[in-house]
């Protein structure tokens, strides 16, 4: 029998896509969480299962969004290969503090942002390996903490300076930076040229001076298009054809020049005007093209069949980038033709389904679809995105723009990468609060009293900015919807509250104040699925004098102040109030606002902000 266990298990994990060596169920949820947000993945159930050192899934169809923090858990892994995929987002510093990551291979994603790199968690980093190529990294900082780096592949992404510290990889034998925007100097800036086995910094802007003598170690090819790089021959200078020959003629050209050049310069200028008309003609042409095709598979493999009407010339109003000039079919392709793989699993949003996009710029932004809008006047629906992108608060998620393809109505919302409060409280590793998740270089530890004291205040003037109206009308915005996963958290770790319905004004105030009341029971009680009855319930709790008994015990660790107690009931007396059955009870939400900040006056904001 137990010979059948061993046998079936070794037949089931010769099946799994990843290599497993000794048993550690909790690697496996780790896992999961990790790759909750990408499509293609296959969750792995492993109950009994081991400690994950290699993630293989190179070419698998993998969409969205790796939570590389909750990645970095794994404390055993070293082998990552997830190259040819569809990845999207930037990597947090803390996944690159593991210290167990040997080899990485991210070749062929569509990951973009800052490369920040940071200390390994204990020791130091045992990084050899790490290919980037073709994704969209804009910059690279700190890379010297990877001092055991031996290759180096970062070519054809989009990084303008040279990767700050990569001169100090001692270690480094290849290195590729070719098909970037690199504008850099030789050789000070690239790590010493004797030790280096390949090089390739083509299509790049490097300046300098090396030695001739490189052109024959690495190869003319390594230096295609670098720059203006002068190579040193033994006697004289040479450099490459990007730089003007001297003339003998210097004299007559002296004069033909400036003639020359006014002329030239008057013929260029009506040609550039002719050329730009026509490129930005075939440009559009082209985008069109790929929206359509990229709307046409969409619709193939989803039921997205209201693209199909939208009209691809409809322009987008980007609010706070004027200049960017977009068009529905930009979107269309950023969202991969509003298909199922870069939609939003949504729980809180009730306008329409949303999707993630990576706009020019690498703008990481949410489309979503205002179903609701569908049977407004254009002039009506200009008004009320208007009115929208005024609204404008720490506290309260941006309006970037909008796009109007007749009867389709789209916002277009900055992308939160940390996701919303539900998830906050409740979905993270083993419901704890994680701080390789949650905090990034600040040091403070989050999910515990003092942070959830900064996002009820934070909710609370957020609600309380919108209830005061739009800038001069005096009527009172109201959300009508307010919940746990329709509010997002910012990388500073200020909540932003979502799903601001811009025609449906529903509820009143009250309603909201209600609403918010029901929101912070949550935060501090840590329970779920809040109907009328439990609230109910919990309110009896509290007055009966039981109220440390709903306090969610992940507030209740070793260590808690014990003024922190005394803060967090006071909490609940908000709540308390704000929930109170007949409306006019309620406090409104500037009010509330005076409550939550007296209950604990320094908030994290400040003590952080004064270290
Ligand atoms: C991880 O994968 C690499 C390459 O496939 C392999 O060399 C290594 O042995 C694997 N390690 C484990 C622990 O399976
Ligand atoms: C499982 O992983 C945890 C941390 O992820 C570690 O502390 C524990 O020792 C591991 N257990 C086994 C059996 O490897
Ligand atoms: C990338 O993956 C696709 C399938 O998704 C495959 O057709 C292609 O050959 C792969 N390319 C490389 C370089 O592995
Ligand atoms: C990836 O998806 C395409 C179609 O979407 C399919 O043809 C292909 O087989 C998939 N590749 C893998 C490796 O699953
Ligand atoms: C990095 O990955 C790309 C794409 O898969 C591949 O073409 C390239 O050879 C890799 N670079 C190295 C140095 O292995
Ligand atoms: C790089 O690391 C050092 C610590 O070694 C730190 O002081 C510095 O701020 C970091 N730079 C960036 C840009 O993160
Ligand atoms: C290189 O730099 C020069 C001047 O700084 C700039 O005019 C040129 O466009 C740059 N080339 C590339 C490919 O970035
Ligand atoms: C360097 O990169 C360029 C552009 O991708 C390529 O044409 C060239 O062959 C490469 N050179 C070497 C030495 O790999
Ligand atoms: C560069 O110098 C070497 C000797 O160091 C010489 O053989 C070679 O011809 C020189 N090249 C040019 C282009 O002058
Ligand atoms: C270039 O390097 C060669 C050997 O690597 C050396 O003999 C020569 O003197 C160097 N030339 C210059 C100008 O530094
Ligand atoms: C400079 O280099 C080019 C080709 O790299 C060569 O044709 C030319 O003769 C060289 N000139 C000098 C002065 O070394
Ligand atoms: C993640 O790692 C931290 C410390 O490294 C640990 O405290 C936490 O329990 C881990 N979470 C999980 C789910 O393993």
């Amino acid at each position: 029998m137990r010979n059948l266990l061993v046998l079936f298990s070794l037949l089931c994990f010769s099946f799994f896509p990843i290599s497993l060596s000794i048993c550690n169920s909790s690697d496996y949820t780790i896992l999961s969480l990790a790759f909750r947000q990408v499509s293609g993945f296959k969750p792995i159930q492993g109950d009994r299962c081991e400690q994950i050192h290699n993630i293989t899934l190179p070419s698998r169809n993998l969409t969205g969004s790796v939570s590389w923090a909750v990645l970095g858990n794994l404390s055993s892994l070293s082998y990552v290969d997830l190259s040819n995929n569809s990845l999207l987002g930037s990597i947090p510093t803390q996944f690159w503090s593991v210290p167990s990551l040997e080899h990485i291979n991210l070749a062929r994603n569509k990951l973009g942002g800052a490369l920040r790199l940071g200390p390994v968690r204990r020791g130091r980093s045992s990084l050899e390996y790490l290919n980037l190529s073709r994704n969209r990294f804009t910059s690279a900082v700190n890379i010297s903490y990877l001092e055991a780096l031996e290759l180096l592949d970062v070519s054809h992404n989009k990084i303008s300076s040279v990767p700050v510290g990569l001169k100090n990889l001692k270690k480094l034998k290849h290195l590729d930076l070719s098909h970037n925007s690199m504008h850099g100097r030789l050789p000070q800036d690239l790590p010493p040229l004797t030790a280096l086995r390949f090089l390739n910094i083509s299509y790049n802007n490097f300046s300098g001076e090396v030695n001739a003598s490189i052109l024959k170690k690495f190869g003319k090819s390594a230096f295609i298009k670098a720059g203006s790089i002068k190579f040193l021959n033994s006697s004289s200078t040479n450099s490459t054809s990007q730089h003007p020959k001297k003339n003998k003629r210097t004299l007559l050209l002296a004069i033909l020049i400036p003639i020359s050049a006014i002329i030239l310069s008057l013929f260029l200028c009506t040609l550039c005007m002719f050329t730009t008309k026509r490129i930005k003609k075939q440009q559009f042409k082209t985008t069109e093209k790929k929206a359509k095709d990229a709307i046409a598979l969409a619709i193939e493999d989803s039921e997205t069949g209201w693209v199909a009407e939208a009209k691809c010339t409809a322009p987008v109003v980007m609010i706070e980038k004027p200049l960017m000039q977009l068009t529905f079919a930009d979107l269309a392709v950023a969202a991969s033709g509003f298909g199922r793989e870069s939609q939003l699993a949504e729980r809180g949003g009730r306008s329409g389904p949303a999707y993630r996009a990576v706009l020019p710029g690498d703008l990481h932004v949410v489309i979503r679809v205002v179903e609701s809008a569908h049977d407004m006047s254009d002039p009506e629906a200009v008004t009320a995105f208007r009115n929208l992108g005024e609204l404008r608060h720490p506290n309260i998620l941006p309006l970037l723009g909008y796009c109007i393809s007749g009867r389709e109505k789209l916002l277009i919302y900055e992308y939160m990468e940390r996701g919303d409060l539900h998830r906050w409280l409740h979905e993270l590793p083993a419901g704890t609060p994680n701080p390789e998740e949650w905090d990034d270089d600040t040091g403070e530890v989050t999910g515990d009293w003092p942070t959830r004291h900064h996002i009820v205040l934070g909710v609370a003037r957020g609600l309380a900015f919108l209830h005061q109206g739009w800038a001069g009308s005096g009527r009172p915005v109201t959300h009508g919807h307010l919940v746990l996963s329709n509010i997002l958290i910012g990388d500073d770790l200020e909540p932003r509250i979502a799903d601001i319905g811009p025609l449906d004004n529903a509820g009143t105030p009250e309603g909201d104040v209600y609403q918010f009341g029901v929101v912070l029971f949550e935060l501090m009680t840590g329970q779920t699925g809040w109907d009328e009855a439990l609230v109910n319930r919990v309110r009896g709790l509290f007055k009966e004098g039981k109220e440390l008994d709903l306090l969610d015990d992940r507030l209740l660790i070793d260590g808690v102040e014990p003024d922190w107690q005394r803060q967090m009931v006071g909490c609940l007396h908000v709540s308390y109030l704000c929930t109170a059955q007949s409306p006019e009870k309620r406090p409104t939400m500037q009010q509330v606002v005076g409550l939550v900040k007296d209950i604990r006056p320094v908030s994290i904001a400040t003590s952080s902000a004064a270290s």
